[in-house]
């Protein structure tokens, strides 16, 4: 495995890999990695004669200062676990991904404003700036995103549409703790206490799946995050899968699932389930 810290050597290596005819996957991620981050980058591995991984904590997708400061940064200990699963990391720094200030604003439409996107104004638009950065510079075939962040996808599917790029998204299912608490880089921030009692979050979600009728699922949902003095429910939505507008019934083809965000301390957690 390669690093690669410059716009101008991804470019260079990623244009002699396309021109050799490989089949290019890319990872992006902004590293803490772990198992779910890992899944990805096998999957990457297992479909492309390539793989790339970026690692960057991209400022302009935080809408929070101390968020952004508190992220886990663990550079070394990253490229340990990604060992030869990829041929190239790119790990650039700040200035070099953004020399200037980035000032695109981007009109995803409702996948980028509700939910996430009503919680975190900007994020996404500072998703899909990085985004749309990276699969420019490296022009992968297929490029790998954990369905954790559900919403993120649409929003990328949408940004790929408006700005014809055509990789394909692929997406990854999921990868849990023993404990059933979805894996994040946040979770590091959890203390032992909080990462126990964090794994109510998907219980409580798998539970919901024993009601019928929507109503009935959110008020379980929503009383028994209350029952938890840990928990600070940001907002828990019943969605239409693919439009993610809320729905009131299960009738929509799309598929119909629930998305919720907690704070469990300090940290901010999120998780979603499909219930149809
Ligand atoms: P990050 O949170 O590091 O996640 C990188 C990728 O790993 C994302 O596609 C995310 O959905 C996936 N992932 C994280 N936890 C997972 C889990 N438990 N199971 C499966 N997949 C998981 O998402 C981002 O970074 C950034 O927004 C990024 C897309 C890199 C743009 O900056």
């Amino acid at each position: 495995m390669k690093i690669i810290t410059t716009v101008k050597d991804l470019l260079n290596t990623s244009v002699c890999d396309s021109a050799g005819g490989k089949q290019i996957g890319m990872v992006p991620t902004m590293g803490a990695l772990h198992e779910g981050h890992l899944s990805l980058i096998r999957r990457a591995r297992s479909e492309n004669d390539v793989v790339y991984v970026s690692i960057f904590v991209n400022p302009v997708q935080f809408s929070n200062a101390e968020d952004l400061e508190k992220y886990p940064r663990t550079l070394d200990e990253d490229l340990r676990l990604i060992g030869d699963l990829a041929d190239y990391v790119f790990a650039p720094s700040v200035e070099e991904v953004f020399p200037v200030a980035p000032s695109e604003i981007y009109n995803f439409g409702t996948v980028s404003s509700v939910m996430e996107g009503a919680s975190r104004p900007g994020h996404f638009n500072g998703v899909g700036v990085i985004v749309r950065r990276l699969l420019d510079w490296v022009r992968p075939h297929k490029a790998y995103f954990g369905e954790k962040d559900f919403q993120q996808i649409a929003v990328i599917r949408e940004m790929c549409k408006q700005c014809r790029i055509f990789s394909e998204i692929v997406t990854c299912p999921i990868i849990r703790e023993p404990n059933g608490l979805a894996m994040s880089s946040r979770n590091r921030r959890l203390s032992q206490h909080e990462f126990a009692v964090a794994a109510n979050i998907h219980k409580i979600l798998e539970e919901s799946k024993r009601f019928n009728d929507v109503s009935e699922i959110v008020n379980y949902v929503e009383s028994e995050m209350l029952k938890i003095p840990e928990f600070k429910l940001d907002y828990f939505q019943i969605a239409d899968a693919q439009t993610l507008l809320p729905v009131d019934n299960f009738n929509s083809d799309n598929g119909v699932m629930g998305f919720i965000t907690v704070f469990v301390g300090p940290v901010r957690l999120i998780d979603n389930v499909r219930y149809r």
